[in-house]
C-alpha cells in the first residue's frame, strides 16, 4: 500500500494540465455499449475507476483497447450471448459503485442487465431507487435478489419520469436507457451537472435525440439504433478545483490548462470571496493566491450550486482563513470524515450533523493521517502542502481512484511531495 509524503511550505507556481473528467469518463465508457460498433474516446484519464470500468466492460463481452485513447467494441447482436454478457459481478461492483452505469445501456441494447447492488460507501448509503423507478416506468421488470438487481425488458418504451432528487448517475442511466426506447421520455427534476451534458452531447453524436441536458427537464426521443463515435473527454472540473485551492492556500500562481471556467462558477466565486485572484485565459483558468485568506460559508448543492466533491478541499482553505467559516453538506450524510484527520493537523473544526464550523488559524502542523474516501484524501494532501513539517497520507488508493498522478503534477509546480511504500 502506498503513501504520499509532503513537506509543507512551497508556493506552487506554473502550469498543470487538467486530465479528462472521471465523472464524465465513467458514463461515457458505459454508453459505448449502446452503438452497433466500436467507439473511441480520447483524453481518457488514467485512473483506477476508469480501469475498473474497462475491466467491467470486458467482463460484459466488449473488446477494450488502449488507455489514454480507448476503443470499446460492444458484443454484436441484439441479445446477450450468455449470462456473462449482461451481469456486472459483485467482485467488480464492490470496488466501484459507478458500475451501476452499465445497467441502463445493457437493458436498452440487449434487453437484460444484472448488476450487483452497489451498496453504500464511506460517504453514504447511496441508494439507486431513482434509477430503478425510472427503468420500471419505461416498462422494465426489476427484481432484487441475492444482492443483485435484475432488470429486463424486450424493448423499453418512453415515459414521463420525475426524479425525487436530481441524481447525476440516475439521470445518466435513464438517458442512456431512453435513447433506444420506443417513444419519448421526459426526465423532470434532472441533474444539471456538466457531466450529464457531456453524456447527452455524446449520445446525440451517436444519433440519439436528446434535448434539455443541463436543465431540469431532459427530453429524449428514442431511436432504433445508435452509431459508434469518436470523442475527446471534457476536462475534470473537480481536479481543476482541487488544484485551484492549492494555488490559493500556498499563495501560488497556477494556470490550470484545459479547465473550463463555465463548469466551475460556484467554486471560483468562493475562491474569489476568500481573496484569491481568478482569471479566465485562453488556455484555461489561472488562480493566484492573494494575501490572508478570508473565511467563506459554503452549502453544497446540486449543480450549478457549490459541488459536494469540493467540500473537503475548501475545508482546508477555511482552516487557514482569518475567521470562522460554516460548511453545510446537504448531499451526502457522512462526508466529514476528513475532519478528524485535519484536526490531527491542528485544524479547529466543530461538527454537528451536516454542519461544520471551522475556526481558521494561522498554521497547520504536519502529521501522519489516513485517507478515508476520494475527496477527503485530496484535502489531506492540500493540508500537507501548507502544514509545518512533514505530512504522510496513508491509504492513497482512495486518491488514485480520482486523481491522475497527483504527486507528479504537484511536484512539477514546486511541491515537495513524493509517493512511497507505506
Ligand atoms: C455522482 O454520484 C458523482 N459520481 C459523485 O462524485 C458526486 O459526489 C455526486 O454525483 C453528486 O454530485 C459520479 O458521477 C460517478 P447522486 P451519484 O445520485 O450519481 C441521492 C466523486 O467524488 N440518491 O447525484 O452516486 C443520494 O443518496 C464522486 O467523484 C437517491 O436518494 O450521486 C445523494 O444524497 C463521489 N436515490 C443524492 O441523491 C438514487 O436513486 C445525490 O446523489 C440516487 C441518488
Amino acid at each position: 500500500m502506498d503513501k504520499i509524503v509532503v513537506e509543507g511550505g512551497s508556493r506552487l507556481v506554473g502550469e498543470i494540465k487538467i486530465s479528462g473528467a472521471k465523472n464524465a469518463a465513467l458514463p461515457l465508457l458505459a454508453a459505448a455499449l449502446l452503438p452497433t460498433g466500436p467507439s473511441t474516446y480520447k483524453n481518457v484519464p488514467l485512473l483506477q475507476d476508469v480501469s475498473t470500468m474497462g475491466k467491467l466492460l470486458r467482463q460484459l463481452g466488449c473488446e477494450v483497447d488502449g488507455r489514454r485513447t480507448m476503443t470499446i467494441a460492444p458484443p454484436p447482436g441484439k441479445h446477450p450471448r450468455g449470462k456473462h454478457h449482461y451481469e456486472a459481478p459483485y467482485q467488480l461492483v464492490k470496488t466501484m459503485r459507478a458500475s451501476i452505469l452499465v445497467l441502463g445501456p445493457l437493458v436498452a441494447r440487449y434487453g437484460h442487465g444484472r448488476v450487483s447492488l452497489p451498496g453504500g460507501c464511506a460517504i453514504g448509503a447511496r441508494p439507486i431507487d431513482q434509477h430503478l423507478k425510472g427503468l420500471e416506468a419505461m416498462g422494465a421488470k426489476v427484481t432484487l435478489e441475492h444482492g443483485y438487481v435484475d432488470v429486463s425488458c424486450k424493448r423499453l418504451r418512453g415515459a414521463s419520469i420525475v426524479c425525487d432528487v436530481p441524481t447525476v448517475t440516475g439521470c445518466e442511466n435513464l438517458m442512456m436507457a431512453a435513447a433506444l426506447a420506443k417513444g419519448r421520455t421526459v426526465i423532470e427534476n434532472a441533474a444539471r451537472e456538466p457531466e450529464v451534458e457531456e453524456l447527452a452531447l455524446v449520445l446525440n453524436k451517436m444519433g440519439a435525440r436528446i434535448q434539455g441536458a443541463g436543465t431540469h427537464v431532459i427530453t429524449i426521443e428514442g431511436v432504433d439504433e445508435l452509431q459508434p463515435i469518436e470523442h475527446a473527454i471534457v476536462a475534470d472540473r473537480i481536479e481543476a478545483g482541487t488544484f485551484a485551492v492549492a494555488a490559493a492556500i500556498t499563495r501560488g500562481d497556477l494556470l490550470l490548462r484545459g479547465a473550463r471556467a463555465e463548469h466551475m462558477d460556484a467554486m471560483l466565486s468562493k475562491l474569489r470571496a476568500a481573496g484569491a485572484h481568478v482569471t479566465v485565459e485562453a488556455g484555461g483558468v489561472r488562480v493566484r493566491g492573494g494575501g490572508d485568506l478570508a473565511p467563506v460559508d459554503i452549502t453544497t448543492q446540486p449543480h450549478p450550486g457549490f459541488p459536494t466533491d469540493m467540500q473537503a478541499q475548501f475545508m482546508v482553505l477555511a482552516a487557514l482563513a482569518d475567521g470562522q467559516s460554516v460548511i453545510k453538506e446537504t448531499i451526502f450524510e457522512n462526508r466529514f470524515m476528513h475532519v478528524p484527520e485535519l484536526a490531527r493537523m491542528g485544524a479547529d473544526i466543530a461538527v454537528s450533523g451536516r454542519v461544520a464550523v471551522v475556526r481558521g488559524g494561522p498554521k497547520l502542523s504536519g502529521a501522519q493521517v489516513m485517507a478515508t474516501d476520494l475527496r477527503a484524501s485530496a484535502s489531506l494532501v492540500l493540508a500537507g502542502l501548507v502544514a509545518g513539517g512533514k505530512t504522510e497520507v496513508l491509504r492513497v488508493y482512495h486518491l488514485d481512484r480520482g486523481y491522475e498522478a497527483i504527486e507528479k503534477k504537484l511536484r512539477a509546480v514546486g511541491a515537495k511531495i513524493k509517493r512511497a511504500k507505506a
